[in-house]
């Protein structure tokens, strides 16, 4: 079986589709849904967002500077679509949508939606005009994570949230998890390991001895 070869385009799927909150300097606040968004930096954390010029937003983006990165959830898609398909220009996207305007603690002007579990607040450091889209990178000054998803030792349970992906035109749930970052090299318990290796000529994988340490949460993000 062959493969078809395409033309240029954007196939980099599954993405978030995260509802961006912004406001100019007048206190006029918006909301519209963005797939084209990611890290890019872990220290200093950076994100960016690419927005069309056209939008209501940008405006609001390009004056104030401020924007907040709201994951959405399955409970959220309905409104996910909505910002993306309506313009703040025709319509308050917070009423329609039932969303709540919270308070960042890092910004002056972009507010944050209640309803997320994740607020993840930036500031722009730089616009790059690439063509359709305008990419806003921006340094992420404060993070709010919804305090009814921390475990009993205060560990955030972010995929217990219900994210949500998009991907080629849909939205989707997020599925079972099937690994765990490094679980592909990392040492098995020694009760499990005697056990796999039964019968077998008990040879361990290389990987799985030099990576074995890496478990702690400090070790896994110096990994990124
Ligand atoms: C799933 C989804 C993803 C989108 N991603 C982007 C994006 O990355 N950049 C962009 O400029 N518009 C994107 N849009 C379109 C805007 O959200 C849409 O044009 C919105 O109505 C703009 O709102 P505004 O006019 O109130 O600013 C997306 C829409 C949807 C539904």
């Amino acid at each position: 079986m062959g493969k078809q070869i395409w033309k240029p385009g954007n196939m980099v799927y599954p993405l978030p589709a995260v509802m961006v909150s912004t406001a100019d300097k007048k206190g006029n606040t918006n909301i519209l849904t963005i797939a084209w968004t990611g890290t890019v930096c872990t220290n200093p954390a950076m994100v960016y967002i690419s927005v069309r010029p056209e939008r209501y937003s940008y405006h609001m983006l390009k004056e104030s500077g401020e924007f907040v990165i709201n994951l959405t959830t399955e409970e959220l898609v309905r409104a996910t679509d909505f910002c993306g398909v309506r313009s703040g220009k025709d319509l308050d996207k917070w009423k329609e949508c039932h969303l709540t305007e919270g308070k960042a603690v890092s910004l002056t002007y972009a507010p944050v939606i209640e309803e997320s579990p994740v607020n993840i607040e930036c500031k722009v450091t730089d616009i790059r005009e690439l063509g359709s889209h305008h990419m806003f990178l921006a340094e992420v000054t404060a993070v709010q994570a919804d305090e009814s998803y921390m475990d009993a030792k205060g560990k955030f349970e972010l995929n217990k949230t219900g994210l949500l992906a998009y991907s080629h035109g849909e939205y989707l749930g997020l599925g079972k998890k099937i690994g765990s970052f490094g679980y592909s090299v990392r040492k098995k318990p020694a009760g499990k390991r005697a056990k796999r290796h039964e019968g077998s000529s008990g040879t361990p994988e290389k990987g799985g001895q030099s990576q074995a340490k890496n478990t702690g949460i400090k070790n896994r993000k110096a990994g990124r």
